[in-house]
């Protein structure tokens, strides 16, 4: 897939976390961290341009101007319920992001995104916003979590997901190709129940030990 704005990660600590994950003997407690750490290592690697501001400080030799993170301009947004595991490791390096969810449910027969709850941080037209889920399979559900970023008038978003099907990426880079995707690993493609091969299986039953 030849598309500039699509990212799939290449670094060996997230690839040998992701082959954790995908193990099915890999508990709750160990998935969970995992999530987050991968999260964290996502986010270390796609927020390269974050903006920095001067800011005046003191040293124990003098004051001086130095480059510091302006992280209130910038939002992060879980699709709930799977998209909240990965919350904490992005918070671990940008403590003062405003967070956003977005509550969507697939349903089981048709696939589709069905909405049950939205909250966005204000001012969204100014921030940056980095939209949240491990799972990127039909698309649906990270298509229709941008949709309503852009209707608060957002038009810097990142889409960061653990593993993506290739029906997927196509479908959300399609319908948002101005958004830019990062994703951990790029897996084979979608089984009939529309689930991702070899995938990790359901990642909100994993995280949150239901089912
Ligand atoms: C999963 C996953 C994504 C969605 C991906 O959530 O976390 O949100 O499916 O599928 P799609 O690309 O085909 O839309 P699910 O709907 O199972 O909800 P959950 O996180 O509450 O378990
Ligand atoms: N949602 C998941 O949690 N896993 C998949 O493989 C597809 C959708």
């Amino acid at each position: 897939m030849e598309n500039k704005n699509i990212m799939i990660m290449d670094h060996p600590l997230i690839k040998h976390k992701i082959s954790l994950l995908r193990d099915k003997n890999t508990g709750t407690g160990e998935f969970r961290s995992l999530v987050e750490e991968i999260a964290m290592l996502m986010a270390y690697e796609s927020l390269r341009n974050l903006p920095l501001e001067d800011t005046e400080i003191e040293t124990p030799i003098e004051k001086c101007t130095v480059p510091m993170v302006s992280g209130k301009k910038l939002a992060i947004v879980p699709i709930l319920r799977a998209g909240l595991g990965m919350v904490s490791g992005i918070l671990n390096l940008v403590p003062t992001a405003k967070v956003g969810h977005i509550g969507l449910c697939r349903n089981e027969e048709t696939h589709l995104p069905q909405q049950y709850y939205c909250k966005l941080p204000s001012n969204l037209d100014q921030r940056e916003v980095i939209l949240l889920d491990p799972m990127l399979a039909t698309g649906g559900s990270a298509a229709a979590a941008v949709d309503l970023i852009k209707a608060q008038g957002c038009s810097n978003i990142k889409f960061m997901c653990i593993i993506a099907a290739p029906e997927g990426l196509e479908v959300l880079s399609k319908a948002h190709p101005d958004i830019d995707i990062y994703c951990g690993s790029l897996d084979r493609c979608l089984n009939e129940d529309a689930y991702i091969c070899p995938g990790l299986g359901d990642a909100g039953d994993r995280i949150f030990g239901t089912k």
